[in-house]
This record gives C-alpha cells, sequence and structure tokens, in this order.
C-alpha cells in the first residue's frame, strides 16, 4: 500500500503484479489478494511437515550456526570482591551468562571474561579491619564470614553515620577510639597499591578467600568464566597507558590530575589522579589494549549497569582515538555497552531489606529455593512419587530459575519489580511455566509408553504422517519453527527478552493445544502428528530453557 501511493496506482493493481511475479509455490498456497490491498500468504501444509520432520533428527532444533562467525569477548558478572554479592550483581551475571550461551549455541566463538574488582578501596576497609578488630579465632572456623564482619564493620565506621553508629556499639567503640579511621583506612589502600609487603602479603591471603565466596554462588547459578582476570592484573600497564595518551595528546593534566578531554562531554576521563593513583577509566583502557593483544576480538560487550554509561562512552571514544593512533589492534573492535535497569522492591524503590541493608544474593536464592519447594510437587504426576533429595533438587532448579528467568524477561533496558510471587506463578511469563510445560510432555511420553527415537524415525521417512489439520497444531508447529530467526533478533541488540516472550508463546500454543486435542487417545496419524508436536516443543523449551542457563526437570 505505501509501494501504491509512490508509483501512483491503485494498491490492488500493485498486489495482483507482485503476486504474479512471486515464485514461492514451493511453499505456500496460491497468494490471495484481500481488501484494499492486503496479500494474504499461507503456508503449505507440506511444506511445515517437512520442515517439522527435519527438525526431529536435529540436535540443534533447527538452528544453523552462524555464516559469518564472530570472535566475541563478554565481560560480565565483574563484582567488586571483599563484599558480600549483593542482589545488583544478579543482573550482569544472569544476563550476561544468557547471552553468552546463545551466541555460542548460534555459532560465534565466545570469551567469557569475570573483571573482578579485585584492587579497589574496599581492601583498605579490610586491611584496617585486620589490624584493628580481628576476631583471629573467627577468622580461622570461617574465613570468609570473618572477612565479610571486617568489611561491613570498618565500612560503618567509615560512613559514620550516626543512626547505623547508634545501633552497633563494636562500630561505636571504634569510632570513638579512631578518629581517624577514615584517613587511615585511605591510607591502608594507598600502601597495598604502592606495594607495601605486608599489605600485599594480607591481600594474597584474603584473594583465595573473596573467590571462595563468589565461587559458590557462581556453582548455585550454575555459571561458569572462561577468564577471571580482575583488576590488579592490569596494574603494571597502567603507567604506560598514561604516558601513551600523553604522548599521543589525547590527555593532559589539569590541576595536577591526569584526563582525556573528549568534545561533548562536561568533564574528563580521568586516568591518573593528583596523588599519583590511577582510576576505573585506566584499568579499562589498559584491559582493552591486553584483550586486544591477545584474544583479537571483533566485539566487547560490556554487561554492566546503566549508570555506567558515560564511563563507557568515554573509555569508548578514548580507545578509537588512542587505537587509531598506535595502530593497536582495538581501533576496529566493536565496543558495546549492554546496559540494563535497576531491581526495585515491591515499593518501587531500590531494592532493600527491611532493616535498609542491600539484599544478600546468597539468601535471596535461599528464599526463592524456600517458595518454590512449596509449589513443587503440586503437579499432576508428583503423585507418583518423588523422593525428598529429589524434591530439593527440584526445588532448586525451580527456584533458581524462577529468580534467573524473572530477570532476563524484562526488557533489560528498564528498571523491574523483584516479586518472588510474580515469578513463582504457575501459570504466566515466568520459568515455572516453561518448566511445567516440559514435565508435562515427558508425562505423555512416559504414560504413552511412547519410544522418541521410533516415533522421530518413523515420521523423518515420512514426513506426510503429519496432517497438522486443527488450527492448534499448525499454529504450535510454526512457533516451533521460529528458533532460528529468535536467535537473530536477540543478537540484534543482545535482548534476551526476545527469547523468554518467545518461550512463553510456545509453551502457551502447547498449552492451548494440549487442553483442546487429546493425545494418547487419539487414533493413527492423528496420534503421531500430536505425539511428534509434544516431543518437539519438550526438546526445544528445554533447548531454550538451557540457553538461558536455567534448568528443567524431568517432573516438578
Ligand atoms: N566492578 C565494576 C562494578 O562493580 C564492574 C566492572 C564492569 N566491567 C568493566 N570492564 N568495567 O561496578
Amino acid at each position: 500500500m505505501p509501494l501504491s501511493k509512490e508509483v501512483g496506482r491503485n494498491p490492488r493493481e500493485v498486489a495482483a503484479e507482485i503476486v504474479d511475479k512471486l515464485r514461492i509455490d514451493d511453499i505456500c498456497e496460491t497468494p490471495q489478494i484481500a481488501g484494499p490491498g492486503f496479500i494474504n500468504l499461507t503456508l503449505k501444509t507440506d511444506f511445515i511437515s517437512t520442515s517439522l520432520s527435519s527438525l526431529l533428527g536435529d540436535d540443534r532444533c533447527g538452528v544453523d550456526p552462524v555464516k559469518s562467525e564472530k570472535s566475541i569477548v563478554i565481560d560480565f558478572s565483574s563484582p567488586n570482591v571483599a563484599k558480600p554479592m549483593h542482589v545488583g550483581h544478579i543482573r550482569s551475571t544472569v544476563i550476561g551468562d544468557a547471552l553468552s550461551r546463545i551466541l555460542r549455541f548460534h555459532g560465534h566463538s565466545v570469551i567469557t571474561d569475570n573483571h573482578l574488582g579485585d584492587w579497589g578501596t574496599q581492601f583498605g576497609m579490610i586491611l584496617w579491619g585486620w589490624k584493628h578488630c580481628l576476631d583471629t579465632s573467627a577468622y580461622e572456623l570461617n574465613p570468609t564470614q570473618e572477612l565479610g564482619r571486617l568489611y561491613r564493620l570498618v565500612r560503618k565506621v567509615v560512613d559514620a553515620d550516626p543512626q547505623e553508629i547508634a545501633n552497633d556499639s563494636i562500630a561505636a567503640g571504634l569510632v570513638e577510639k579512631y578518629p581517624d579511621a577514615r584517613q587511615e583506612v585511605l591510607s591502608e589502600t594507598v600502601k597495598l597499591h604502592e606495594g607495601d609487603p605486608e599489605n600485599t602479603r594480607l591481600w594474597k591471603q584474603f584473594m583465595p578467600v573473596c573467590r571462595e565466596e563468589i565461587e559458590r554462588i557462581y556453582r548455585r547459578l550454575d555459571i561458569t568464566f572462561d577468564h577471571t582476570m580482575g583488576e590488579s592484573f592490569y596494574q603494571p600497564l597502567l603507567a604506560e597507558v598514561v604516558k601513551d595518551l600523553i604522548d599521543g595528546g589525547m590527555a593532559r593534566e589539569s590541576r595536577g590530575a591526569v584526563g582525556v578531554f573528549l568534545d561533548g562531554y562536561e568533564t574528563p576521563l580521568l586516568v591518573q589522579k593528583a596523588d599519583g593513583a590511577f582510576l576505573y577509566a585506566t584499568t579499562d583502557l589498559a584491559t582493552l589494549a591486553w584483550r586486544a593483544e591477545h584474544w583479537k576480538p571483533d566485539r566487547i560487550l560490556y554487561i554492566v549497569d546503566h549508570r555506567q554509561s558515560q564511563h563507557f562512552e568515554q573509555v569508548f571514544a578514548t580507545a578509537r582515538s588512542w587505537g587509531c593512533r598506535v595502530g593497536q589492534q582495538f581501533s576496529n573492535i566493536d565496543l558495546i555497552h549492554v546496559a540494563f535497569g535497576t531491581v526495585l522492591g515491591e515499593d518501587g524503590k531500590p531494592f532493600k531489606t527491611r532493616a535498609g541493608d542491600t539484599v544478600g544474593l546468597e539468601s535471596l536464592l535461599d528464599e526463592g529455593v524456600q517458595r518454590a519447594a512449596l509449589i513443587v510437587g503440586e503437579g499432576e504426576q508428583a503423585r507418583q512419587g518423588m523422593d525428598d533429595a529429589r524434591r530439593r533438587q527440584v526445588a532448586e532448579a525451580v527456584g533458581i530459575g524462577a529468580i534467573k528467568y524473572a530477570d532476563l524477561s524484562q526488557n533489560r533496558t528498564t528498571d523491574y519489580v523483584f516479586s518472588f510471587d510474580k515469578m513463582l506463578e504457575l501459570k504466566g511469563n515466568t520459568a515455572a511455566y516453561m518448566q511445567y510445560a516440559v514435565a508435562r510432555v515427558e508425562g505423555i511420553v512416559t504414560r504413552g509408553g511412547v519410544n522418541r527415537e521410533l516415533l522421530r524415525r518413523e515420521v523423518h521417512d515420512n514426513p506426510s504422517v503429519l496432517e497438522l489439520s486443527d488450527p492448534l497444531e499448525r499454529r504450535l508447529a510454526l512457533t516451533l519453527l521460529r528458533f532460528k530467526a529468535v536467535l537473530e533478533d536477540v543478537e540484534l541488540d543482545y535482548r534476551p527478552n526476545v527469547m523468554t516472550s518467545w518461550l512463553y508463546d510456545l509453551a502457551s500454543c502447547f498449552s492451548s493445544f494440549y487442553d483442546a486435542l487429546s493425545v494418547l487417545k487419539a487414533d493413527g496419524h492423528k496420534r503421531t502428528t500430536r505425539l511428534v508436536l509434544s516431543d518437539l516443543t519438550g526438546r526445544t523449551l528445554r533447548q531454550g530453557m538451557e540457553l538461558l542457563g536455567i534448568r528443567v526437570p524431568n517432573q516438578m
């Protein structure tokens, strides 16, 4: 219709001419022209059933690897260690992991790197705490917990918030005894950065403890990294970076500090403070150069909070001109900040505990699993028995899956409200709904004593048995065939929620199909068709959930 305006002709005439030139009879029935100038295309049942039957023999559910494979570095999770992980870390961790799995499955060569904040001012707090208020026996019993306690305690002392202090007599005592604590904490960090032997030794002692703390959470979340190269790794390279930026005329001194002044920004990108210390941006530039040299990626994705947008814009702009000047490989790397919004509580404010603390990630996972345990076993086959150990495993998959899925199903750029009640609903766009759909398929297969291999072979050799005479069967089949297109859409803008929306469509189509049509009680080709659709739905949902990093138990 827009074309008809352009060429100044009647839209139906234009439609007729287009239809006349179309060569699609292997795929579609004869196209119909309708209304003012619509062209309606109806896929041939043959085409759908042949496409479906080729899915049957395909482990990849119809997704061929991309033709132009890219090498992609994904920088995600990247928590500042030595502080307990909290709810704020969930988004980068879960979105980054899902994108890694999806891009890898789609055929790209992916390198994941957890860019740990292992060199920041938080170590000053722990070092000071270690020297002034360590509980040695507590440390021997549980080092992680004691370091966590020191961090929280010293932070209170440094912040010196009267209300917080009033509720904590130990903190209050320290504030009184060490009026200069704040300054001393800062100088512990400076000493560490200057290579002070004792602080370096302690840092080396703390690191494995901090690592164990986060590893425990990653294990539970089922998340791994190819590399975990913290900020500390790049420290020896920073002086050179600053020198190079100055020599290249990109950075200059301003009131003792060194900054890169970019057009369009009010503030420069600081790379060195007046006291000589290097900054977050300096490390990011050094990291970029290192990755360019060692991994030669086509693209780097930074999965980081939207509040760091300006930081990344400035780092990327600096990198581009720096790269051009010194001819580093990285002038051609596609640098992308995959930003995301904040997790809110049900009151619409950043998610906090009742006492006003940020919510620890571990206790959040525990609560998800506890609540999931209440719904596990309500399903139709649960009565067939699940022992306690199995039930716990399923609850873990359902609880953690719910938290991951709730995050991934949001448009990543907006904030979202964290709600256990919503994310554990059995109906709706939730992990439990998908997991439940798969369990239903498994139930059908088990009850019907179906041999999946035989079924697949039978239909693969003779696709015409798939009659697809009911519109519900047809709709389900068409949804199944969209997997490849969905992955392409996710990749356009790195949005896992495109994938969750499709999974939700698929599970909903299956649900309408299964509620309206009998599968096991149908006869002949109808039974075969419906079993095939169920089998494919189960497999495809499982594959899709796996790409989101979510486990799917056979029973629920
Ligand atoms: N550690 C940083 C933080 O907690 C995030 C690091 C993101 N990655 C990066 N290359 N800057 O804010």
